[in-house]
């Protein structure tokens, strides 16, 4: 039984009654976020293609296996083999838990692949497969989840979408021009739904994890950092505990944030904002402003740029 499984008997169930959706939970950080939200009592769909990790084929036995160890630890779960790229099964797939479950509370985004080439490198197939799965992704189910939750008229609704960014599009990852593309327009998707779905009783966050996966393995630096199956600080199920406590309703107070969570470690990410300023009254003149910036702005920046 895996510690997510066994805080039912331990712990109140801070998710009792709740329904959510996860996306690509059938493995990785995704199946660490199914088993704690059913163990904390919420009925879960657990949404998974069953990809490669390119995003190549499909098989419904990663999904179907984590909703066999949920319900035979007296969990609630069903599985699902929706692809998220596709706006139909993604709207399905919202569906699905209002007709199984009777509502929907929580959805969280965590499907994702992996296309890593350099810029000079990339195909556009590359771009848009990326792009697809992570950003349109969102979007796909996003879209109906927010309907859904309009169509509630309850501000008190406590409803969550709960998304999945990266550090490697909050710092810039050089080998993943696509991936880290697509994870920061993730992140302003989720300051938008954040300021657009409040009235509605929604709050909106974005989760930016490390943890061992096939994922990182797949990284050089992450494969010499010691990242192999037993490594506990570095286990997927270290990013669920922060999931299970935004998806529960004493987390109306935070919206529109990125949490970031690797290892035993949760931290909060500031939002961008103007750091310093020159003004001027009139139209500028090219040598001034160079000047003003080299001498307010260049302080500021890193030697490399980032
Ligand atoms: N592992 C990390 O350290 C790390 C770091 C930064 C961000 N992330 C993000 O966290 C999330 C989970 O990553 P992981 O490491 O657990 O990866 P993973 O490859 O172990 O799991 C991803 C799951 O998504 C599924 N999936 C892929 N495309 C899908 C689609 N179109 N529809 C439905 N399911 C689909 C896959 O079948 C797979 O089971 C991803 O969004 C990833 O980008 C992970």
């Amino acid at each position: 039984m895996s510690s997510a499984m066994s805080e039912r008997a331990s712990e109140s169930s801070a998710l009792d009654g709740r329904v959510a959706v996860v996306t690509g939970a059938g493995r990785g950080i995704g199946a660490g976020i199914a088993r704690l939200l059913a163990a904390r009592g919420a009925a879960v769909v657990v949404n998974d293609l069953g990809v490669e990790l390119d995003g190549s084929g499909a098989d419904t036995g990663p999904a179907a296996q984590v909703v066999d160890e949920i319900t035979a630890a007296g969990g609630t779960a069903i599985a699902d083999g929706a692809d998220v790229s596709d706006a139909e099964q993604a709207e399905a797939l919202v569906r699905t838990a209002v007709e199984k479950f009777g509502k929907l509370d929580v959805l969280v985004n965590v499907a994702g692949i992996l296309r890593d080439r350099m810029i000079f490198n990339l195909s556009e197939q590359e771009w848009d497969d990326v792009i697809r799965v992570h950003l349109k992704g969102h979007f796909n189910t996003t879209k109906p989840a927010a309907a859904y939750w309009r169509e509630q008229r309850n501000p008190e609704g406590h409803y969550r979408l709960i998304n999945f960014t990266s550090v490697s599009g909050l710092h810039g990852a050089p080998g993943q021009p696509n991936y880290a593309a697509a994870k920061m327009g993730i992140v302003g998707l989720t300051y938008s739904c954040a300021n657009a779905l409040g009235r509605y009783g929604v709050t909106a966050n974005a989760i930016s994890p490390g943890a061992a996966t096939r994922m990182t393995a797949s990284i050089p630096g992450e494969r010499r950092a010691g990242t192999s199956a037993g490594n506990d600080e570095r286990s997927p199920d270290n990013i669920a505990p922060i999931v299970g406590y935004i998806a529960s309703e004493a987390s109306d107070w935070l919206t529109g944030q990125v949490v970031g969570a690797r290892g035993y470690e949760v931290h909060l990410y500031n939002t961008p904002a103007p750091i310093r300023h020159v003004v001027s009254a009139n139209p500028w003149e090219p040598e001034r402003l160079a000047d003003l910036v080299e001498r307010t702005f260049k302080p500021a920046v890193a030697p490399n740029g980032r």
